[in-house]
């Protein structure tokens, strides 16, 4: 098979790349008064305008034949088909099973994917309506009041960034707080100021050997313990998600509190599955269902809609003309909307474990970029921040600016003000503003020629920054179902066209196996191997030594 580079299609696209990267953003648009409508689309609960990237229609006709070429549409059915495309874990794809409520066969392995999944969703709802209904009691009777979750990367990242998310529409049944990091400040924060006694944990880990996860969960253990003094009592307070039971129950959780998972589902992937049990517990089942229910709408469309009109294709094959063909290897994520501020760290997970690898489905090294730095804040504050590079840097940053026709929470005057920035900030950073404009404008404001000539060259912006804009009516749990499931189709795409596995992470094993050795070096009466390069020996004997 060619590698991508030898490929027609994407030397097509280099040639082409060549050419207009002399063209600016500002004259396209003077040019043609139709280019919104002609490089935007409406996806389900979202909005994609992608017209401000530097692309013509020819552009778009090359990236689509490389996406043809790539086979996107053949290996997009293998993966709602249940096929093992995850080929280095041997393992199907589906967390789109999870939020599919139809009874269409789907079999992995003999076994019927659709039942695995509507039992556990009944046994989540049931659970869900116990512990918020006051039903599910501590072991001294009282009712639960707060909930912990225990888990770290796609069992943490995923159920707490829908929760910041969707916060405008808890109901204040239920207290949710997320413990994800071993440093044990963390946990001792979370647990300073809860009752054992009306505390509710899950412990979400897929393999339910994860160090953080284990070490918070025997923290959390035993402080339960210190009030209960009970081991039997543990079954009203532990609840376990994962895909490997026997170690749940090793770890002493009550078989019956045990939700599945299964290998099909990865772990950046999976907060539509179990996982997503602290969601459901703050905002109630029902919102949880609006959740699937949006990205079930953009399972639809990714699977059905033509691929020029298909929201997660064209945002990927601009992350992909940006990356490969104009040399852009950052993003940034940049939602105008508070309750998104996890949105770019949640991202992060998904996108940079997907395809952050560097050889190819045959293990060859790849000789093209993949997945660029995604990174992001909430967009106001970032303007007072990191903006200043985003328009006048010299790395051209690729962005996408997320926002909403209606807040959340309406506080008069705050949205407009808000979306007016929204508005202005990707309007700069494509037109930018010229030197002859600066002098223009300094000059009608009476500013001496010498000093304008001082000035003028740092008041310059480029512009010709590319950004996609997506806009949402309003964060719901609807919408923002359909978001996530939008970016999860958008790293599937880019992985294919990238030849990249996007489902494996083998690249977090190594320092995991490090870790555990130095782990045990780090006793007092253990003494430090030679094995270990200077600098790690001296910084662990430093380590020792300053203890006191
Ligand atoms: O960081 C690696 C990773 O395996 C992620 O892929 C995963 O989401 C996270 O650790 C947590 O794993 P688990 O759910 O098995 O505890």
């Amino acid at each position: 098979m060619p590698s991508r580079t030898e490929l027609t299609a994407w030397q097509a696209l280099q040639a082409h790349a060549n050419e207009i990267s002399t063209r600016h953003m500002s004259d396209l648009f003077d040019e043609d008064d139709l280019r919104f409508a002609k490089f935007s689309l409406q996806s389900p609960n979202i909005l994609l305008d992608y017209s401000k990237n530097l692309i013509t229609e020819e552009t778009r006709t090359k990236l689509l034949d490389l996406a043809k070429v790539c086979e996107v549409e053949s290996f997009r059915d293998k993966m709602f088909a249940g096929e093992k495309i995850n080929r280095t874990e041997d393992r199907a794809v589906l967390h789109v099973a999870l939020r599919d409520p139809s009874d269409e066969p789907l079999e992995i392995d003999g076994d019927d994917v659709r039942s695995q999944v509507k039992h556990e969703l009944a046994r989540m709802k049931a659970l869900v309506a116990q512990v918020r209904g006051g039903d599910w009691r501590g072991y001294t009777g009282k009712e639960i009041t707060d909930i912990v979750s225990v888990g770290i990367g796609g069992s943490n990242l995923g159920p707490l960034m829908v929760t910041e998310a969707l916060a405008a529409y808890q109901d204040g049944t239920l207290n949710v707080h997320y413990v994800s990091n071993v440093d044990g400040f963390q946990i001792a924060e979370t647990l300073r100021d809860l009752d054992p006694e009306t505390t509710l944990f899950v412990i979400a880990s897929k393999t339910f050997t994860t160090l953080e996860t284990m070490t918070n969960a025997n923290s959390a253990v035993a402080w339960f313990l210190d009030k209960a003094e009970d081991k039997s009592y543990i079954n009203r307070h532990f609840i376990a998600v994962s895909s490997n039971r026997t170690k749940a129950m090793e770890f002493g959780v009550a078989e019956e509190n045990i939700f599945d998972m299964w290998d099909w589902v990865g772990g950046r992937f999976s907060l539509w599955s179990a996982i997503g049990l602290p969601i459901a517990l703050n905002l109630g089942f029902e919102m949880f269902e609006e959740l699937l229910a949006g990205a079930h709408e953009m399972d639809d469309h990714f699977r059905t809609a033509p691929l020029a009109k298909n929201a997660p294709v064209m945002l990927a094959l601009m992350g992909v003309w940006n990356n490969n063909f104009l040399g852009r290897h950052a993003h940034a994520l940049l939602p105008y909307d508070q309750c998104l501020h996890r949105l770019a760290a949640y991202m992060q997970q998904a996108e940079m474990e997907s395809n952050g690898k560097s050889v190819n489905w045959s293990g060859e090294r790849i000789d093209y970029a993949s997945v660029p730095l995604i990174w992001g804040e909430v967009g106001i504050n970032g303007q007072h921040a990191f903006y200043q590079c985003l328009h006048q840097g010299t790395q051209i940053v690729p962005a996408d600016f997320i926002g909403s026709v209606e807040p959340t929470v309406p506080v008069k005057g705050h949205h407009d003000a808000l979306m007016a920035n929204f508005f202005a900030q990707s309007e700069a950073m494509m037109r930018g503003i010229s030197a002859d404009q600066v002098r223009a404008e300094l000059t009608a404001q009476g500013m001496a020629p010498e000093r304008i000539e001082e000035i003028v060259d740092h008041k310059v912006h480029e512009g010709n920054r590319p950004t996609n804009t997506l806009m949402l009516q309003k964060v719901d749990a609807r919408s923002l179902g359909s978001l996530i499931a939008l970016y999860e189709h958008k790293i599937f795409v880019q992985g294919i066209i990238w030849e990249v596995h996007s489902f494996d992470q083998w690249g977090v094993e190594l320092g995991k196996v490090l870790a555990k050795g130095i782990q045990a070096e780090l006793a007092p009466e253990a003494s430090v191997a030679d094995k270990h390069d200077s600098s790690t020996r001296n910084l662990i004997e430093y380590y020792k030594k300053s203890q006191s």
